[in-house]
């Protein structure tokens, strides 16, 4: 079912893989497959290379469209794993029901991205906190502009080596004005009109000197939902909170998920509820709010050293934390093969 041709000259040589910026340069390969009629076609694996499209792309028009981000490592042997892409593949599945999309068999999601990560596996870096980056991605192919569901899909895997995504610390505004989730929008689904729309305040919070936002509840602006790409955790007392999934408005991030697990190894409470922008301020004043970090493939885990709250800013020493730093480096070294994958997150390539 796959077919593939690869490149006669790799680009290899010509990218240094060390602190690259994210999602900026690709590998040789990507794999591209179409929906026609009701069925996947054959697979294609072949040279990475610009997409002929028409103008009236149903996708371009009205944001049938979804993806993921996945990350694949080189362990201490030379082996290359793949951090638990069966999450991510489920979560694809689910974006897509929500975009009235087809369903990707496992067998090309999987199985296609294991065979192209494999073939371009020598673009994987091995510094510090840099992954081949995997963007298996979705979009409705109809060349058409009638408003409704597409008969046409595309499937395609680009790969990009990548370094840090947020480098340093961030500065994070809380969002009262625009919002990214409602009560039964597209919170959950991971699907690029999330990320277009978010694009504005994240913009102007940037403007006010803020690296992202933390998007607030859409009705009250009172609980905390996501911050920037990211799902968000906050540790009070000894307790790690973080939104729960249950009104749809927030992504099941696998690196959330992640986190949960390794934060109750390490012996703190977890608990996945509402949280009130008063609870934190609180939290902040009685000095019980220790640490504050984000969680996300891109981003891995990223502390957060500012909150600002309305003319209320808490600042956190980021140097003097235990747990983030902690979480992170746990994770790290169960990717890139120095510890024991005791939980069963790693799918092996070569
Ligand atoms: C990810 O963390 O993989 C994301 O999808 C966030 C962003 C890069 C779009």
């Amino acid at each position: 079912m796959f077919n593939i041709n690869k490149t006669e000259k790799s680009r290899l040589q010509e990218i240094p893989l060390e602190n690259l910026p994210f999602g900026k340069y690709f590998t040789d390969h990507m794999l591209e497959v179409d929906y026609v009629d009701g069925e996947w076609q054959s697979v294609e694996i072949k040279p990475f290379q610009p997409m002929l499209l028409s103008p009236s792309l149903a996708a371009l028009h009205y944001g049938q469209a979804i993806f993921e981000g996945i990350k694949a490592y080189a362990d201490q042997t030379g082996g290359v794993q793949i951090f638990r892409p069966i999450e991510n593949y489920k979560r694809f599945n689910i974006s897509a029901v929500r975009m009235q999309m087809p369903q990707v068999p496992e067998e090309i999601f999987i199985e296609g991205m294991k065979h192209l990560v494999a073939l371009d596996k020598n673009w994987i870096p091995k510094f510090a906190d840099h992954s081949l980056y995997i963007r298996p991605c979705m979009f409705s192919s109809d060349e058409m502009i009638g408003v409704r569901p597409s008969d046409k899909y595309k499937f395609i895997i680009i790969l990009s080596p990548t370094g840090p995504y947020y480098s340093a610390p961030m500065r994070i505004y809380v969002e009262e004005t625009y919002v990214r989730a409602v009560p039964g929008g597209t919170g959950y689904a991971k699907t690029a009109g999330n990320y277009g729309a978010a694009m504005y305040p994240s913009a102007e919070a940037k403007k006010k000197g803020y690296d992202q936002v933390l998007w607030m509840d859409a009705l009250e602006h009172r609980y905390v939902q996501e911050c920037g790409t990211m799902n968000v955790f906050f540790i009070i007392g000894k307790t790690a909170i973080t939104p729960d999934l249950s009104n749809g408005t927030i992504l099941d991030g696998v690196t959330r998920n992640s986190a949960i697990t390794l934060l109750k190894d390490i012996g703190l409470g977890v608990e996945e509820r509402q949280l009130s922008i008063e609870e934190i301020v609180d939290a902040y004043k009685s000095g019980q709010l220790l640490e504050v970090f984000g969680t996300g493939t891109a981003a891995t885990i990223s502390m957060i050293k500012e909150l600002r709250y309305k003319d209320f800013v808490m600042h956190f020493d980021v140097d003097q934390w235990n747990v983030a730093p902690e979480v992170k480096k746990r994770m790290t070294d169960i990717k890139e093969g120095k510890v024991p994958d005791k939980y069963g997150w790693m799918v092996r390539v070569s």
